[in-house]
């Protein structure tokens, strides 16, 4: 099968989040089992550095009408990487600035969002006319849903693509890419389009309804989660549209690649450790300490560490009410992370107050996440909903007991400690209150403090744990085969 991904990031070329690592590593594991897969993102200025001075274009210039002129874009290609081969849509005007969907000063989107993602799934289908057009057309988040609307659409007809299978990945259905009405001219749509039982929802253009409207099968990366958006509470207005497709809805749960995530040879830690052997994470520990200026914490004191997004998603608000009373208990707090500017300054406020406790670095780095996710004795998500969620699970592997909300991923990956059998590889928190988090940490500290063989048992629980990519990346195949199938 052939197969084209087009999405808005992809390790290690444009990253903010996981979507970037699922595009960087599924792709890779459907070639081993025999596909054939290219990639596509947008050439983003992160993006330049991979490539060589001289640019080697697939296809020269691209047009792409808009409603009162034309762009035009080229296809850069990026060779073959691990046997996958990529392609970036090379449009400077739109791509080539210093943030993927608005300034990294963080004042809100760009302006023409709806003309930058437009254009890069016209182009997706444009490039492949002339590149190989696949079996499958796999999209992901709205960034790439209007490839599947631009197919039944001002490509209908189109005799090169009528044989195309689309799957839409939904990786949060909390960013939907809503624009004015005037998106449906401005990109050649037809008026008709915009309506209820299209793209339309409450008088804004939404362009990841569109693609669920019109792809042929959908997918979500948590089974839970796959149930939760098909409420009122999860479904951020999609609900509806989402119980009526439901015979078409999968919930496959995000894999991670180990080759970058694991302590026993993972190049960005101050040493190496295994179950095994865990001595390497006491020094992981020391590093991860100094590196957040904390070297005054005991051995004794609990490491909770915080690698994240700071969006409301994550669910900060409860920690900020709670924050006190946590700095009352044996524990220290490390956090990595940055985006909105409330919860920014909760955590610098928290540890400004609490320095001697609480650290915290406003910024992206990876390298810092890796060393969060070793040094630390416990990481703290307690998310308000979680499609997947990756570092509990790479907390998992790092032998750092995850403490979460029971939300999406982070219910089907973690499992509540149990003290009479040993089993268990975290703590977890179902109601949306501080209260229900603080007794989570608790719980968490009592074993940590008073049952040093049950903590060990713990770690050594999540690290026996196998996520890698090879079961979800059949599974996403079993979907492939069903559109085809379908398709006759
Ligand atoms: P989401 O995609 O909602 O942000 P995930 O848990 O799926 O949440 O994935 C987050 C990814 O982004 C992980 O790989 C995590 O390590 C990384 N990440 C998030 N914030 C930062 C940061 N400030 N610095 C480095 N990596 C980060
Ligand atoms: C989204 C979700 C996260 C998920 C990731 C990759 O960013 O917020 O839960 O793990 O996509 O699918």
């Amino acid at each position: 099968m052939h197969i084209v991904f087009a999405a808005s990031e992809c390790v290690p070329f444009a990253k903010t989040g996981g979507l970037a690592d699922v595009v960087g590593a599924l792709p890779p594991e459907l070639v081993k089992l025999g596909h054939q897969v290219s990639v596509y993102i947008p050439l983003y200025r992160t993006v330049r550095p991979f490539l060589p001075e001289q640019l080697t274009f697939a296809v020269r210039s691209i047009t792409i009408p808009f409603e009162y002129y034309n762009r035009f874009a080229g296809i850069v290609d990026g060779g073959l990487r691990d046997g996958v081969q990529y392609y970036f849509v090379d449009c400077p005007e739109l791509f080539d600035r210093d943030g993927f969907y608005g300034p990294r000063s963080g004042a809100g989107d760009y302006g023409d969002n709806a003309e930058r993602f437009g254009l890069f799934c016209r182009a997706v289908l444009e490039a492949s006319k002339q590149l190989g057009v696949p079996d499958i057309f796999h999209v992901h988040d709205w960034q790439a849903a209007m490839l599947p609307v631009y197919l039944h659409s001002v490509y209908y007809f189109d005799p090169a693509l009528r044989t195309a299978g689309t799957v839409l990945t939904i990786h949060n259905a909390g960013y939907q890419g809503w624009f004015p009405p005037s998106t449906t001219p401005q990109l050649l749509l037809p008026w008709d389009m915009f309506t209820v039982d299209k793209v339309e929802q409450n008088d804004t253009f939404n362009f990841l309804k569109g693609g669920l409207v019109y792809s042929d099968y959908l997918t979500t990366v948590s089974p839970t989660y796959a149930k939760e958006i098909q409420t009122g509470e999860f479904g951020a207005g999609l609900d509806g549209l989402l119980r009526k497709r439901h015979w078409d809805l999968r919930g496959i749960l995000n894999g991670v690649d180990y080759a970058h995530w694991n302590p026993a040879h993972d190049p960005k830690l101050a040493a190496h450790y295994s179950p095994e052997n865990l001595a390497g994470k006491a020094e992981c520990r020391r590093d991860l300490l100094h590196a957040f200026g904390l070297e005054g914490v005991q051995d004794d004191t609990a490491i909770i560490g915080i690698v994240s997004r700071f969006a409301t998603q994550k669910g900060f608000d409860l920690v900020s009410q709670i924050a006190d009373q946590m700095t009352d208990r044996n524990l220290a707090v490390v956090a990595l992370g940055s985006g909105e500017p409330y919860y920014e300054n909760f955590f610098r406020s928290w540890a400004q107050r609490k320095p001697v406790q609480v650290a915290v670095q406003v910024r992206y780095d990876d390298a810092l996440a890796h060393k969060v996710e070793a040094g630390a004795d416990m990481f703290l998500m307690p998310s308000r909903y979680e499609p997947c969620g990756l570092n509990q699970i790479y907390s998992l592997k790092y032998g750092t007991v995850p403490v979460v909300r029971a939300t999406g991923g982070l219910e089907d990956t973690i499992e509540e400690w149990n003290a009479d059998n040993r089993t268990g590889t975290g703590f977890k928190f179902s109601g949306y209150h501080a209260g229900d988090l603080l007794w989570a940490i608790d719980r968490a500290l009592w074993v940590f403090a008073n049952d040093k063989p049950g903590w060990q048992t713990l770690m050594r629980n999540g690290m026996a744990k196998d996520y890698a990519w090879a079961h979800p990346a059949r599974e996403y195949v079993e979907v492939y085969e069903e559109v085809l199938r379908r398709r006759g």
